[in-house]
């Protein structure tokens, strides 16, 4: 192995909210998670973190603040994005770009960056509203049952970004790239789905994106969270890497092994299993995916 890097997901911090998704979404309990994440990592010790959103939960300076400070207090360098619980109001895109300034490799909400031979580029979708138009903020309808109810949000990758997209995997065309975004792509596949199955949605134009990737044999994955399930599936041979959240049963992280011509992906719990327990509902634990979901091979050649 040459090196690795962790993807950890939808951590939902700064957040005095527990409720229920398809387990019990237990936001208190996330500053004892990130202590043993922190411990576990220390041993792990990954290059970076990709953060794939809902980083902070509650849609204020001060949470996006506070979350920084839990997200630095891992110890690991991290590449953060936005998810629909950090980008919903007007100013919130300010207060990420203030809170994450010494952590984004330029002071933007997607971007890109290289490291040790491969090239990473994360995205910003934006809200779909009724009227079908898109918008950096929500509907203030929407954003008022965030935490509950998450009917009638939409999102979408903005035509303008589809282009920066395209210029930037022009300029990269010989380097294995990952593709990051916080809503998935590819929706939950049925066999993961049980009577009363939450379902957090998708990304509205994810065909259309999976469908351009796939014009640029370099991109070898794509990266999301957002669905609080871990699930694999694959749309033009890229596969899709959909890792759940850390609040919500099985509270697990991704470890990405590099090697010169492939990345191992293996599904890591944290190493106090209580968290996952205290959340846990026995009857959903399906959530977790299946072996396919858990442990991939990614060919970069
Ligand atoms: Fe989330
Ligand atoms: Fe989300």
């Amino acid at each position: 192995m040459k090196w690795r890097f962790v993807q950890v997901s939808d951590p939902h911090l700064a957040s005095s909210y527990d409720g229920e998704w398809n387990h019990k979404v237990i936001c208190t309990m996330m500053p004892g998670v990130m202590e043993c994440l922190r411990s576990d990592l220390s041993e792990l010790a990954p290059d970076f973190i990709l953060a794939t959103g809902d980083i902070a939960s509650q849609q204020t300076r001060a949470a996006m603040l506070k979350a920084r400070d839990l997200m630095d207090s891992l110890g690991v360098p991290y590449y953060p994005m936005g998810g629909n619980h950090d980008f919903v109001l007007e100013d919130s895109r300010a207060w990420f770009l203030e809170a994450f300034a010494s952590r984004l490799p330029a002071p933007r909400t997607f971007y890109s960056f290289d490291h040790k031979g491969l090239h990473f580029v994360v995205l910003d979708p934006w809200w779909m509203w009724t009227d079908d138009s898109l918008n950096p903020v929500s509907e203030a309808a929407v954003a008022e049952k965030l935490d509950k109810d998450i009917s009638g949000a939409r999102w979408a990758l903005p035509p303008d970004q589809f282009v920066w997209l395209e210029n930037d995997l022009k300029h990269h065309a010989s380097t294995p790239t990952i593709i990051a975004v916080h809503y998935p792509p590819i929706p939950v596949p049925v066999r993961l789905k049980f009577p009363g199955f939450k379902d957090s949605g998708y990304l509205n134009n994810g065909a259309l994106l999976m469908e351009r990737l796939s014009a640029y044999p370099q991109v070898k994955a794509v990266f999301c969270g957002h669905a609080h399930v871990n699930y694999v599936e694959y749309s033009h041979g890229i596969p899709q890497i959909t890792t759940g959240a850390l609040p919500e049963y099985p509270s697990e992280y991704r470890e990405i092994q590099v090697f010169e011509d492939r990345l191992e992906v293996y599904t890591r719990s944290l190493s106090n299993p209580e968290f996952a327990e205290r959340s846990k509902v026995p009857s959903r634990v399906v959530t977790r995916g299946e072996e396919s979901d858990r442990r991939v091979t990614i060919s970069l050649l």
